[in-house]
């Protein structure tokens, strides 16, 4: 029997009602290590999912391998320094073909019989296939045994794959919120985002949580008061709005981020961001695992990447405005906006740990929503159980 099964669809049912009927997801979505496999193949990888960053590949010819949720991919960068990925395994006898991530001097060569691969992915050289000193054979035909590629897409410097191939066009897909932010961003603000080449401006937080629950946390400003004391200063609850658009983005909103004045810091801004919004920043979930942040003079991108049932990786990079922002100049003012991040998403880590340890509990069953307060919560809740029903009626499981 499929782990899909141990999903009620009554509760997949439950969780897409309007928000004062609904109930959250059921506790064995989080609980269960074979669901989690089934989220890979149902969830993550028949929409866009990101895999990680570009800028963590800094030069033409490095190759960085992951594992996304069990699978072994790589993530190149080509000598034209197009960024593609590929499953991380060798046509000839299945071994993982990189192990370490760096810059690679002239081809990918397995470990193993030391069949050589291309940055493209292309199967170059096949040592002594036909006999020893014979290194081709007419009926092997190299173009056809190369490394199989998985669909990407880099945006806001993230490395963006799916999956299953059968996702709508990347830029389809991204559309609503390049067209959200256009009143900040404008059209150029992306090719004006520069993250620091020390390789501050990032940290990396292991959480003991289901994935879906970093995004809820993300989701939602309710707990602003009560788990980021600072933060409600200098960008308070009441400041903020629900964000929920084109079912597959939800967030929120504040119209007044204060941190530079609270902070003293005054980095340069977007050059398109409107002059009466400044103070304006907008946190938003691109579902099912990216998490965003934009502020007139910085923003973050932050992948979950999922381990287990319960264990996410959590990869933030923050990102400034021009080169003269991660100038040193601008050290003080981005060591001040690293560490008030860093504090914010290091006060989230209890919750997030403690809401998964909950759903251990046969005294709580998905929960229920405040009608108010849970809104981009609840619309996520919504986009997977609607994509599981849909799945399930798809698969006839
Ligand atoms: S498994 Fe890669 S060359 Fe044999
Ligand atoms: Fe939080």
């Amino acid at each position: 029997m499929s782990a899909f099964n141990r999903i009620p669809l009554t509760s997949l049912e439950n969780a897409v009602l309007p928000i004062e009927n609904a109930s959250g997801l059921p506790n064995v979505m989080y609980n269960d290590p074979e669901l989690f496999i089934e989220e890979r193949d149902r969830l993550l990888g028949t929409t866009w999912a990101g895999a990680g960053f570009a800028g963590d590949l800094p030069t033409p010819g490095y190759v960085k391998p992951i594992s996304f949720m069990g699978l072994p991919l790589v993530i190149m960068r080509d000598r034209d320094d197009v960024i593609r990925v590929f499953h991380n395994v060798c046509s000839h006898r299945g071994m993982v073909l990189i192990n370490e991530e760096g810059p690679v001097q002239g081809s990918i060569r397995c470990p193993y019989h030391s069949w050589t691969y291309d940055l493209a992915g292309q199967l170059k050289g096949t040592p002594h296939l036909g006999g020893v000193g014979v290194h081709k054979v007419d009926s092997f035909l190299c173009e056809k045994h190369g490394m199989k590629e998985v669909s990407s897409a880099v945006w806001f410097d993230i490395v963006f794959i799916n999956l299953d191939g059968k996702a709508k066009p990347f830029e389809t897909f991204i559309a609503p919120v390049v067209e959200r932010w256009q009143p900040f961003l404008g059209d150029t603000g992306y090719t004006h985002m520069r993250r620091e080449a020390s390789g501050e401006g990032s940290f990396t937080l292991n959480v003991a949580c289901n994935w879906k629950l970093a995004v809820e946390n993300y989701c939602e400003s309710y707990h602003l008061p009560w788990v980021h004391p600072n933060l409600n200063v200098y960008s308070r609850i009441q400041d903020h709005y629900h964000i929920m658009f084109a079912n597959e983005f939800s967030g929120q909103g504040t119209m007044v981020y204060n941190l530079a004045d609270t902070a003293g810091t005054r980095l340069p801004v977007f050059p398109q961001w409107q002059q009466n919004r400044m103070k304006e920043a907008e946190y938003i979930t691109v579902f099912p695992n990216v998490l965003l942040g934009i502020q007139a003079d910085h923003t973050f991108a932050i992948v979950l990447e999922p381990v287990a049932n319960d264990h996410t990786v959590e990869h933030l990079r923050l990102m400034y405005v021009g080169d003269e922002a991660i100038g040193p100049a601008y050290k003080g003012c981005r060591d001040a906006t690293l560490a008030a991040w860093k504090e914010v998403f290091g006060e989230d880590v209890a919750v997030v740990e403690g809401m998964q340890r909950g759903r251990a509990s046969p005294g709580f069953s998905g929960g229920k929503f405040s009608p108010v307060q849970d809104n981009p919560t609840h619309y996520f809740h919504q986009w997977a159980a609607q994509r599981l029903i849909a799945s399930a009626q798809a698969m006839g499981a």
